[in-house]
């Protein structure tokens, strides 16, 4: 046979999926795993939104949806949310697209940005899926590596050491998958001044804009002075509403940006699926309360278990600001952060992400999500206060 893709041959495995695997054989051995390496939120999607896809189903919208970018009401709703929420103006007629989930959108703005071999800066620790998709779309995956005993801040100058005449675009991640942390305004200024001295596009994952705590203020950075002809939206509805399962976003930005991104959605996925988008209609113009509910569920977690954490000798868990994980690191332990996840596996049962899996900058650390009950978590803690002398 002849030889596979080389591009996609050269994506390494994920090092999350050993553990996972680890974790699935311990289950089905008959063990109990506390699972809290995933990112999926253990709440259910609110009903309403589940009744409106049931509506449309029997009203028919299980056709191509038209236009296949996204049904206009869709399109609408999305547009005014920006508005309300983010300050973003966008035409929903020509600025945005549709995207069977968030990390879709993602890619669609990589790949509408990118020439082969031209560099993509991001933040690290970063979610697992950048730099794949980063070299996917024909980019070179270029880490700012922030450090966890400054809070993981990031400077325009630390940005700007990164730059060479190939570096193309930046990508942001505010709140933080897996660090928790939220961009201040300064950190913000920082990102701007430098996408505009050095012209790069930006791409702003705002996936986890509602979780913000202590009264926080999540910042687009399309809406910053400057900003709009340069940044690409990516947000959905999987961590807002607890829809991880209906794949659905959405990718806005400048007119010409997103019209070659409609062209190559419409010829590689045609659309996202029809009846998911009248139930985000429903989930975006509908009552709001639930999130503020799973918002405080998650802070009242994330209280507990910040405490809890802290109060075992061998653990530092720095609180969050924003998003459902932990980020803890072991500070007297002499095992890399695959053998920690091992050790947390075998020695109490449970199931948390190799820091490494979020690039160099993660080593030392194990996420833990808190998209997972109380109960849970408070077994979590007191198995954990067991064999921490172990680690
Ligand atoms: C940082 C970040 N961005 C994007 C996504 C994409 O989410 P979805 O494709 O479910 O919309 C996730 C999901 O875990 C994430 O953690």
């Amino acid at each position: 046979m002849k030889q596979l893709s080389q591009l996609v041959s050269s994506i390494p495995a994920s090092v999350t999926l050993a553990v996972n695997d680890k974790a699935k054989a311990l289950q089905a051995a008959g063990q109990d795993v506390i699972a809290l390496a995933g990112g999926d939120p253990d709440f259910a999607t609110p009903q309403h939104v589940v009744d409106a896809a049931f509506r449309a189903i029997q009203n028919g919208a299980t056709h191509y949806p038209a236009p296949m970018k996204g049904i206009r009401p869709l399109l609408e709703a999305i547009a005014h949310k920006m508005s309300q929420d983010n300050h973003i103006h966008v035409n929903p007629q020509t600025d945005i697209v549709v995207t069977p989930g968030g990390k879709w959108a993602l890619y669609l703005a990589l790949a509408a940005v990118l020439n082969p071999g031209e560099e993509v800066l991001y933040l690290e620790p970063v979610w697992v899926s950048y730099p794949p998709m980063i070299t996917l779309a024909g980019g070179v995956p270029v880490p700012v590596s922030l450090s966890s005993d400054d809070n993981f801040r990031v400077t325009a100058d630390q940005i700007r050491a990164k730059l060479t005449p190939k570096t193309k675009a930046i990508m942001v991640n505010s709140p933080c998958n897996p660090t928790g942390r939220v961009l201040t305004q300064a950190e913000i200024d920082a990102i701007v001044k430098v996408a505009i001295e050095a012209d790069l596009y930006v791409i702003a994952d705002e996936i986890y804009e509602k979780l913000v705590y202590d009264g926080r203020q999540h910042i687009s950075l399309a809406a910053q002075p400057g900003m709009a002809g340069r940044t690409l939206t990516a947000n959905g509805m999987s961590k807002a509403y607890a829809m991880t399962g209906w794949r659905l976003g959405w990718l806005a930005g400048p007119t010409p940006i997103l019209k070659i991104v409609t062209r190559m959605n419409s010829q590689t996925v045609s659309s996202a699926a029809n009846f998911t988008m009248h139930a985000a209609v429903a989930a975006l113009t509908g009552p709001q309360d639930f999130i503020v509910e799973m918002r405080e569920s998650y802070r009242a977690r994330r209280d507990f278990m910040v405490k809890a954490l802290n109060e075992i000798e061998g653990i530092e868990c720095r609180d969050i600001e924003g998003a459902f994980y932990l980020f803890p690191r072991f500070p007297h332990s002499q095992k890399n952060s695959l053998e920690l996840a091992d050790a947390l596996l075998e020695k109490a049962q449970i199931a948390g992400t190799p820091g490494i899996g979020f690039g160099s900058s993660g080593e030392g650390h194990v996420r833990f999500s808190i998209a997972t009950a109380m109960s849970e978590l408070e077994r979590a803690v007191e198995r954990l206060a067991k064999i921490a002398d172990q680690l």
